[in-house]
């Protein structure tokens, strides 16, 4: 199977899965949007459950948010993204396409960097001009690079025809973690070094969205901001590093497709910034980004608000404007990696089957209950009995239902799905050989084995796994 293969089948998986959804479908769609169907929300709710127990759950001193979309538009002046948050982007002169300027010199080797004036990112792009191509028709011919401002306007309140700022949609979803730092300073009295999280929309106008869930136009970010005293940033910067790497193998990511990238051009507002990486199936690329933001946030946005956002040491006194440290993972790059490392394809009673080898812990089904035979009363009622059984044991866990098609085909369908149990209720349950009466089949995903079990012995061997 070549890495384009695996990306197809992925998305073609997704789709007829119920995971993912090309957005507004039945109207031709809209390019960078996609929507979560019902085993992708269940998947994704179980990746986000398990992302905040680690980050504010299981940690001391972290605080959860949800913070409104809207901001007032001072808020993207404050942050820098009304001036700097561009890509530069050309035009194909024959066939209207865009391309991102810096995306194609990056594939030649040349850096544009994102502090550069449009004359300069012109100056590379002529100079390597006729190395590139129009991705649609081959081309050669573009337009000077622009730059394209990303943030998405609302019409909220129509100040913009006022001749003020347009209201935004998130162009980030931290921001919102700053407008309410001094809320939860002075509502929960936290004693510094302590943490802010929040998972959060974000909107960026893309010029070139691809790569399935990697590069949306609408997403979400889940967002840790670490606020420590000035110059206590470096080993705090380096230990959340390492946290947040165990926590991607964690929840069953291979190790060796995961590594650490640091950024050589630094985004505006950044001191130091690495990447987690993934190996996606066209190769290494960003899935969550590590920022040592200094106290630029905040000045910013005292700066531009007036108001004080200095924070009060309560053992010494001293007063000063915390530094951050920030973790941001986009939930859809995550769910694709997750996809991507738990697709598998192998050979199974003499037939080829694709399964999603998720760990138990993310599978959005995590068992499926079926009577052999859907055509016999007494082995729907008894799979109906036991299916209420396991619920009951197994409090919050999706237990699926699925009597259709033969066994062997509701099998593989729980294969695609990830479904790491699958429970048969037959003739030996209802007692046909007495000394099985009471017992079931749990069969295990990856290995395709079965085992002869009791329901509260299959309900154990599934709480144990999940
Ligand atoms: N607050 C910092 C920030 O927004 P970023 O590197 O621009 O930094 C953080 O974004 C993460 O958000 C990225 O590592 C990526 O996982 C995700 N992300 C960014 N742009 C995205 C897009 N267009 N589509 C999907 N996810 C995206």
């Amino acid at each position: 199977m070549t890495n384009l293969d695996l990306m197809e089948k992925i998305v073609s998986l997704a789709k007829r899965r119920g995971f993912v959804f090309p957005g507004s479908e039945i109207y031709g769609g809209l390019a960078g949007v996609y929507d979560f169907g019902p085993h992708g929300v269940e998947l994704l709710n179980n990746l986000k459950r398990l992302w905040w127990e680690a980050s504010v759950s299981a940690r001391d001193n972290w605080y959860g948010l949800d913070a409104g979309m809207f901001k007032n538009p001072k808020v993207w002046e404050a942050s820098g993204h009304t001036s700097g948050f561009s890509d530069p982007l050309a035009e194909c002169k024959k066939c209207n396409t865009r391309i991102r300027v810096d995306k194609e010199l990056e594939a030649l080797g040349v850096t544009a960097d994102e502090k550069m004036s449009e004359e300069e990112i012109n100056a590379l792009f002529d100079a390597h001009r006729a190395e590139i191509a129009c991705p649609k028709c081959g081309g050669h011919e573009f337009s000077p690079a622009k730059k394209f401002n990303l943030l998405v306007k609302s019409n909220l309140g129509d100040f913009a025809s006022e001749g003020g700022e347009p209201v935004y949609l998130p162009g980030e979803a931290c921001q919102g973690i700053y407008l309410d730092y001094k809320n939860v300073v002075d509502s929960m009295h936290p004693k510094i070094p302590f943490g802010i999280a929040q998972i959060g929309k974000a909107f960026r106008n893309e010029i070139s969205p691809r790569n399935f869930l990697f590069r949306c136009r609408e997403f979400e970010q889940a967002d840790t901001q670490l606020f420590v005293k000035p110059d206590e940033n470096k080993e705090a910067y380096e230990a959340l590093k390492e946290e947040r790497m165990a926590w991607y193998q964690s929840i069953g990511i291979r190790k060796e497709k995961l590594r650490f990238k640091q950024h050589e051009n630094l985004v505006f507002y950044a001191k130091d910034a690495w990447d987690i990486e993934y190996e996606y199936p066209w190769g290494f690329d960003e899935l969550e980004g590590i920022h040592d933001r200094s106290d630029y946030d905040l000045s910013q946005h005292q700066k531009f608000s007036g108001t004080d956002l200095s924070y009060a040491d309560p053992e010494t006194g001293e007063k000063f404007i915390p530094w951050i440290l920030e973790t941001s993972m986009g939930m859809g790059r995550l769910f694709l990696a997750i996809l991507a490392d738990a697709y598998r394809e192998d050979e199974l009673g003499g037939e080829t089957r694709a399964y999603l080898a998720l760990s138990p812990k993310v599978a959005p089904v995590k068992a499926m209950v079926s009577p052999l035979l859907k055509n016999k009363p007494e082995l729907v009622e008894k799979a109906k009995e036991i299916r209420a059984a396991l619920s009951k044991a197994l409090p919050g866990a999706a237990i699926a239902w699925d009597d259709n098609g033969n066994i062997g085909k509701r099998y593989r369908r729980q294969d695609e799905i990830g479904t790491p149990f699958c429970i048969t209720i037959d003739f030996d349950t209802l007692g046909e050989k007495p000394e099985l009466k009471d017992t079931v089949t749990l069969r295990h995903r990856d290995s395709g084995e079965q085992e002869r079990l009791t329901v509260s012995e299959a309900a154990e061997k599934i709480r144990a796994a999940i």
